[in-house]
């Protein structure tokens, strides 16, 4: 209808350009991941992550802190523990890594403290369950992992996020944390996590990767897009409170179906490897970093995400600020 449409026009200065701006972040949307590790003054740079730290517990209190200033809401923590073993064992006791860390940003921050509830980080096999005959046994797993989301209630988390890819464990984990008072402890499902190459930088991180095989067992194929739709309807009906899809930039679509055929919350996951190459980009000159990561950001939100779980949190923030 050239010349009576004219867009342009909505675009012609600042003030119209945000008068009809569809979608916005807010620093409410950023939940920030957290590794925390044993030991004291520890500040330890993971080195496909630049500006994201292993901090032992008296740093990790900094760092929330530092986040709670910006005006971020919500960590989610992950452990490196000292020990790892065949079972696990490291994920569950009071004195856990995690446990201790919650405990401690629950004492200094109002921060909402969520945990990712996993056996791979505890694990010298680095796959996230029981290993039986080579590949991890679903069932014996879930006691495992409802166990360890008990203990993270117990010692004063406000959410717990599973990310093993277990069926039933939402189930499990609500019964056991519903068995046990903590009825009211809302359950972030990944319900949606792909076997991707993205999670590289975490692993090394977390010293996760596995020892033999891959997850490929467990996690979702990256080819298939219907298949989101039944994880995210079992969690949801085995009582999953948020449900999140992870990785995110290569998964939009799917982030955008989730978001239209279920009536929860949406998370997404801006993952490791996502962060990884913006960051590694910028440092060569080759991109603009934070307009990167704002218009990464940005199609996150507008692909559907109510919540997103990103590295970049406090850059974001800083720069909402402004
Ligand atoms: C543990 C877990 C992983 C991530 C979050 N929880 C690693 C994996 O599944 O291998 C990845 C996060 C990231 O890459 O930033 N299961
Ligand atoms: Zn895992």
């Amino acid at each position: 209808m050239f010349p009576i449409t004219r867009s342009r026009r909505l675009r012609s200065s600042k003030n119209i350009r945000s008068m009809v701006k569809e979608t916005t972040l807010s620093v409410n949307d950023f939940i920030y991941p957290l590794f925390v590790c044993e030991g004291k003054s520890i500040r330890h740079e993971v080195p496909s992550m630049p500006g994201i730290y292993n901090l032992s517990v008296d740093e990790v209190i900094k760092e929330a802190k530092e986040a709670e200033n910006l005006g971020i809401k919500s960590v989610i923590l992950f452990g490196i523990p000292d020990h790892k073993d065949e079972e696990g064992s490291g994920a569950y006791g009071s004195e856990g890594i995690v446990q201790k860390a919650i405990k401690a940003i629950k004492d200094y921050t109002d921060l909402y403290v969520i945990t990712d509830v996993c056996m791979c980080e505890y694990t010298s096999h680095g796959h996230c369950g029981h290993i039986i005959n080579g590949d991890v046994d679903n069932d014996s797993t879930l006691n495992m992992l409802a166990r360890e989301a008990l203990s993270h209630a117990e010692a004063g988390a406000d959410m717990v996020a599973p990310s093993d890819m277990m069926d039933g464990r939402v189930a499990a984990i609500r019964t056991m944390l519903d068995d046990n008072g903590f009825e009211n402890i809302p359950i972030m499902s990944y319900a949606v996590k792909y076997a991707s190459g993205y999670y590289g930088p975490f692993r090394d991180a977390a010293d996760s990767t596995p020892a033999f095989g891959s997850r490929k067992t467990y996690q979702m194929d990256p080819a298939n897009r219907r298949e989101a739709l039944k994880e995210a309807f079992q969690d949801i009906e085995e009582g999953a409170d948020i449900i999140m899809v992870k990785p995110a930039l290569a998964y939009l679509d799917i982030i955008r179906d989730v978001k239209d055929s279920c009536v929860v919350p949406v998370a997404s996951y801006n993952v490791s490897g996502e962060y990884a190459m913006i960051k590694a980009a910028a440092k060569n000159g080759w991109i603009d970093e934070e307009k990167v990561v704002m218009e990464t950001l940005l199609s996150m939100k507008r692909a559907g995400s109510d919540l997103i779980i990103t590295y970049f949190a406090k850059d974001a923030a800083k720069k909402l600020n402004k």
